[in-house]
């Protein structure tokens, strides 16, 4: 069985969709770890873009058979980018999402984990009805946030809201450069948790990204694709603790 892992922020615009699909290509990358990424953000996604696919099918084409999803199912709603990672992208139209229901969240999550070892879920910024359902369906849960008090301060709130349990959290500090106004360490302190990783501010690296479509976490040797892998190496070792993950393997170097 796959661990499903939700990339969540409390503010919008943080790097969920840079890192969900980082993660997932480096996850992917040689073959290692059979791995998806469902864009929840309808309309308004661009996973497809980060990672230059032109999906025909998105999850609206799986709701009217969550009751019944089967892997040729996943197979045909999903576009495999060359990493290997298999993208179920976003609706084209926003007002999809409101077709999107916990219970077919539920489901999704639950074929998911049967077919593939990681799952990524970039989840929509916000409080609503699917954002919290996916907090708590998901296995793993990543929290995005940047180095400045409003972020600071929302990111408290928001996970104080979203009521606890033992299932792993994990902060990822993004967008950290010289003379940022909060350090980790005074983020740690203030909300109580260890980052899994701080990545740094890297403009041409992610222009590059967004403009080829390559993720950075596979083309660059330094700097913010580095910290990238540098983060895949903590979540797959959180991943591996899961009693119920029986996946084996390495990422690729
Ligand atoms: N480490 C970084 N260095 C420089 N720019 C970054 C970094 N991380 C993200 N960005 C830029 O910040 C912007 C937001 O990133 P992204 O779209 O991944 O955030 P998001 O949290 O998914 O946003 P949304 O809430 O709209 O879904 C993008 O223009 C992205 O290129
Ligand atoms: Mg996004």
């Amino acid at each position: 069985m796959g661990i499903v892992i939700g990339v969540f922020s409390a503010k919008g615009g943080v790097g969920k969709s840079l890192v969900a699909t980082n993660l997932g290509a480096v996850f992917a990358a040689g073959h290692h770890f059979p791995t998806a990424l469902i864009d929840l953000n309808a309309g308004l996604g661009a996973s497809d873009l980060l990672l230059d696919l032109e999906p025909e099918r998105c999850w609206s084409d799986l709701l009217p058979v969550t009751a019944e999803l089967a892997p040729q199912h996943l197979n045909l709603a999903t576009t495999q980018h060359d990493s290997g990672l298999h993208l179920l992208a976003c609706p084209e139209f926003p007002d999809a999402q409101a077709n999107l229901t916990r219970e077919s969240l539920a489901a999704l999550c639950t074929a998911f984990r049967q077919e593939y070892a990681l799952t990524l879920l970039d989840v929509p910024t916000g409080m609503g009805v699917i954002n919290v359902a996916a907090f708590h369906l998901v296995d793993m849960r990543l929290i995005l946030l940047t180095p400045d008090a409003p972020a600071l301060r929302a990111t408290q709130r928001y996970a104080n809201s979203l009521s606890k349990n033992e299932k792993p959290v994990g902060l990822v500090l993004n967008q950290y450069g010289r003379g940022a106004p909060v350090s980790p360490k005074e983020i740690e302190s203030h909300l109580g948790g260890r980052l899994y990783a701080t990545l740094p501010v890297d403009q041409s690296a992610v222009w590059a990204n967004v403009s080829y479509g390559q993720p950075c976490a596979l083309k660059q040797r330094r700097g913010l694709g580095r910290a990238l892998r540098g983060l895949s190496k903590t979540v797959l070792k959180v991943a591996k603790r899961s009693e119920y993950w029986d996946h084996n393997g390495q990422l690729s170097d």
